[in-house]
């Protein structure tokens, strides 16, 4: 059975929503806090070792109440079954949606055309954890005898990005081997990455869910090539491995069948970092830590899926940004991260959020006539402090932010922790309180400028506030609770497409870029320009004149 097909804007709730926005705009934050003394308990969801407040968010009971009543008549409950239970809801990819399946528990079954995958998951699992163990023991060894010292992950989007985070957030857990990327098909990007390796003690793992990426594959063809100027065409097979679901495609690049690691279409690409994609991960960490993970986000699956709406984390949360996007118009959201470690958080959530939700067609194939996907940056605090938080203290723009922080920092610096932290909930303060005129006439009196000077200044430094941000705090950021953050964000994804009618999980929109780049691959590298507008054939036409090689 598909998915229920409701254009959100005809349901009784957002008509409810709409009236309730006028009705309470003029509501500021902090006479929301002076009426209700227990505002912030009432709006907070304590679970394992997360504690969200919402509360500092432009909102009353009665808005979260109309928020479930729309995620009700949008059939979320209904969907939230079908996905578990691996129903075609990718419908125009013909595919289930089922990367919960990747962290399932062993004794847990999700049956798919008859078979049960947790059985095929947990073989893979083995696979992995005996390859990443005997490389990381040394028991594995390169082609002249050597202990494996680097790891090249060669992937683009979901098999780049996920391992690249990860394995970033999870450095303090790591071992001694040192992690590279390769995403890019700039060869700059893989020569440089290239420069201070050994060939002897590195190992490289392709990765591509289709095996027909065309950056994936020219780098993975040039490394290789590069391999075999030092070593022989037998010794791949020590130095390579892939994941794919195209396994004809890589025993054509010559990597040895031990080395190969399936996966599944029912998982999207940029929620794959729980399968084989995140073999890199494991060899980072280590397998008990990369099962950490899974066993996190299993937990966040199991709350998903059992909690009632009002104290289920990732539908507030998503139905809390769906009250900014739709209602409200905020046009972007920040991730803020309080940990140097998830520095490439909101870049990998970029993936997940925009190419899940970036949709302007419903699920009945028409046009939508209200706002979709948001979009989604930042970067770790305190440095976006120093860089972008003018705009969202003082710019016209509603910028709704969560801010994530650990009680407990990794390497026990306490002095360095309270100050971070201290800014942590600062800042939230700051953008809720805001600074009034009062507030800033009285502090310009204690200085000696005249009162003329302290007209004139007074308006620049009033701070309206009012700002909405939520606050993840987390106990710890140990490999367990990162599995649980990263699925609490994959769920507000799902939560919010079925909410906008639209399908998350497939991306052709990325594939009109790779149509034409292949088109005008062709017209840079053969004798003929094709047909194109005036603007780019100018400009390839000066790229192949003025190309200094
Ligand atoms: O960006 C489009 C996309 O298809 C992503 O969804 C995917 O993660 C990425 O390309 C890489 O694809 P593959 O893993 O097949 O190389």
């Amino acid at each position: 059975m598909a998915l229920q097909h409701t254009n959100p804007t005809t349901t009784k709730a957002w008509g409810k929503l709409t009236r309730h926005l006028a009705d309470t705009k003029a509501n500021t934050l902090k006479e929301l806090f002076r009426e209700d003394p227990k505002r912030a308990q009432k709006h907070t969801i304590s679970w394992n070792d997360f504690l969200v407040d919402f509360s500092k968010n432009r909102l009353t009971q009665e808005t979260l109440d109309l928020l479930m009543e729309l995620a009700n008549e949008v059939g979320l409950k209904d969907a939230i079954e079908k996905q578990y239970g691996g129903e075609t809801i990718n419908q125009t990819e013909d595919r289930a949606v089922l990367h919960t399946a990747l962290r399932a528990k062993k004794t847990d079954v999700v049956t798919l055309d008859g078979v049960n995958i947790v059985s095929e998951v947990y073989e893979v699992k083995a696979h992995i954890k005996a390859f990443t163990d005997a490389i990381i023991s040394g028991e594995k060894k390169g082609y002249t005898g050597k202990t494996f010292t680097d790891v090249v992950n060669i992937g683009i989007g979901g098999s780049d990005l996920g391992p690249a985070m990860v394995t970033e957030a999870l450095k303090f857990y790591g071992n001694h081997l040192k992690m590279h990327f390769v995403s890019n098909v700039d060869g700059d990007h893989v020569y440089e990455t290239l420069k201070g390796l050994n060939p002897e003690t590195t190992l490289f793992v392709v990765v591509s869910k289709t095996f027909t990426t065309q950056e994936t594959l020219s780098n993975a063809t040039t490394i290789k090539n590069w391999f075999l100027k030092h070593a022989e065409q037998e010794d791949v097979a020590k130095h390579f491995a892939a994941v794919s679901t195209n396994t004809e495609k890589i025993a054509e690049f010559g990597i040895s069948a031990d080395n190969v690691f399936p996966m599944w279409d029912w998982v999207g690409g940029r929620f794959s970092l729980w399968s084989a994609v995140g073999l890199s991960i494991a060899l980072a960490v280590g397998y008990d830590h990369f099962d950490a993970m899974l066993e996190g986000a299993n937990d966040m699956d199991v709350h998903f899926k059992t909690a009632d709406f009002q104290e289920n984390i990732p539908v507030v949360l998503a139905m809390i940004s769906i009250w900014y996007n739709n209602f409200y118009g905020a046009e972007t959201e920040a991730i803020i991260p309080y940990t140097q470690y998830l520095s490439r958080f909101s870049a990998y959530l970029q993936q997940g959020i925009m190419e899940s939700n970036g949709k302007s067609v419903d699920r009945n194939g028409e046009r939508v006539t209200y706002e979709t996907g948001t979009i989604i940056w930042g970067e770790p605090g305190t440095n976006s402090q120093h860089a972008f938080f003018q705009l969202i203290h003082q710019g016209t723009k509603l910028i709704p932010a969560d801010f994530i922080g650990f009680k407990t920092p990794l390497h026990g610096d306490n002095d360095h922790h309270n100050k971070l932290m201290a800014n942590f909930f600062a800042q939230t303060e700051a953008l809720m309180n805001g600074k009034t005129s009062d507030q800033v006439n009285d502090e310009l009196v204690q200085t000696n400028m005249s009162e003329e000077a302290r007209k004139l200044l007074l308006p620049f430094k009033v701070f309206e506030g009012n700002k909405p941000t939520n606050t993840l705090l987390i106990d710890k950021l140990t490999p367990k609770s990162l599995g649980s953050l990263i699925a609490l964000y994959e769920h507000k994804i799902f939560v919010q497409g079925i909410v906008w009618n639209i399908f998350s999980y497939d991306q052709w929109g990325v594939e009109l870029g790779k149509q034409l780049a292949t088109t005008v691959l062709n017209d840079i590298e053969g004798q003929e320009i094709a047909d194109h507008d005036g603007s780019t054939l100018n400009l390839l036409e000066t790229f192949k004149n003025e190309q200094v090689i």
